[in-house]
């Protein structure tokens, strides 16, 4: 049987760091507030310059390095991202010339916040079906260029940050305790698409773009915040069970926890409805903040840059985010 395994990884945030104190002067917010009801200390963003594509490069040739392969030995490039360089044509193919190869496909994923979970479902199936071999999976996000930077964006713009995370992916022969993804799940509710979203520009309009829709702010996301919250613990509580149950494994078989990083409040109450020990459940938005479909990949680095992946670990990954979309996946390290 063939097994999807992570054979590098990767990750990348840009060096400018905006702590809660710097958002405090642009806009009528706090350290204290956004501490205490996010845990969020600070964020990276982009120079004007930068794109999502070029965070992802970063991301990728560190994983790719990680792997001990080049760009010419990847079949296919799949990346997430809510925040494309451009509206088409999508985002994998400037990361994929950025990398210097011409032919292999290259295909974006949206689903948001759980934007990676879904595109390592999707390298898993194509690996385990033969129709690739090596896959590079990325999740990318620059947020800080779209964000409502006055008072009126408070609520939304203090929770992002800019960042990438990126893995390959190899086919290999599995066996019993053999490493690789042991299975994805994969849920959406599309009555919550409009709970937390991007209203324009689009084709919903008489014209994709307009004075009058600038006006009203309908670029900036909105959010129901807590509609999202509610569903996140509901949906990501189950997703890790869903995983968890489908291999016959017990919660407590569950080496660590990488959970989407939305906001601590969340995925502490995850914790306790599940009653996961806290110290199996990865965080790292304190630092980083929310970075959309890169805070998986980007947590998964962080976790093994800080020694806490060893072989044979069994480690669950669960995200919710706008759609609703919300998965998880369960892999042996
Ligand atoms: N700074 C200071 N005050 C603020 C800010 C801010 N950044 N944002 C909102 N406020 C104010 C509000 O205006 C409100 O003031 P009012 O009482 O005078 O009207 C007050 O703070 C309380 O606002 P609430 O929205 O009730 O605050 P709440 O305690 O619900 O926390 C939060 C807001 C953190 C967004 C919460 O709803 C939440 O955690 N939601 C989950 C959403 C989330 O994490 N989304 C992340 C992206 S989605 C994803 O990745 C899945």
């Amino acid at each position: 049987m063939i097994r999807a395994r992570i054979t590098g990884v990767g990750s990348y945030v840009p060096p400018r760091v905006v702590t809660n104190d710097d958002l405090a002067a642009l806009m009528d917010t706090s350290d204290e507030w956004i501490v205490q009801r996010t845990g969020i200390r600070e964020r990276h963003w982009v120079e004007p310059d930068v794109t999502t594509s070029d965070l992802a490069l970063a991301a990728s040739q560190e994983a790719l390095a990680a792997a001990g392969v080049t760009a010419g030995d990847i079949d296919m490039v799949i990346l997430a991202t809510v925040s494309p360089d451009h509206e088409f044509p999508g985002t994998a193919c400037f990361l994929q010339a950025k990398l210097g190869v011409a032919g292999p496909p290259a295909l974006d994923v949206r689903q948001q916040c759980t934007g990676f979970v879904y595109a390592v479902s999707i390298a898993d199936q194509f690996l385990r079906t033969g129709f690739a071999r090596r896959i590079l999976v990325v999740g990318a996000e620059v947020h800080s260029k779209g964000l409502d930077l006055s008072t009126a964006g408070r609520d939304v713009t203090v929770l992002f940050g800019d960042g990438a995370g990126a893995v390959v992916l190899e086919a290999s022969e599995a066996s019993p305790g053999s490493p690789g993804i042991l299975s994805t799940h994969l849920h959406a509710d599309g009555t919550g698409a409009a709970e937390l979203w991007l209203p324009a520009p689009g084709m919903a309009y008489d014209r994709f773009m307009s004075p009058d829709l600038l006006e009203r702010g309908l670029h900036f996301p909105q959010m129901n915040g807590r509609a999202v919250y509610v569903n996140a613990v509901k949906r990501m509580a189950e997703a890790v069970v869903e995983a968890v149950g489908a291999n016959g494994a017990r919660l407590e078989d569950v080496d660590l926890f990488l959970f989407h990083q939305a906001n601590l409040r969340i995925n502490e109450a995850v914790t306790e409805r599940l009653g996961l020990p806290a110290d199996r459940v990865f965080n790292t938005i304190d630092r980083f903040a929310n970075t959309t479909a890169a805070t998986i990949p980007l947590g998964l680095h962080e976790a093994l840059k800080a020694g806490l992946l060893q072989e044979g670990m069994l480690v669950c990954g669960a995200a919710f985010g706008s759609g609703f979309t919300w998965g998880s996946m369960l892999l042996r390290w």
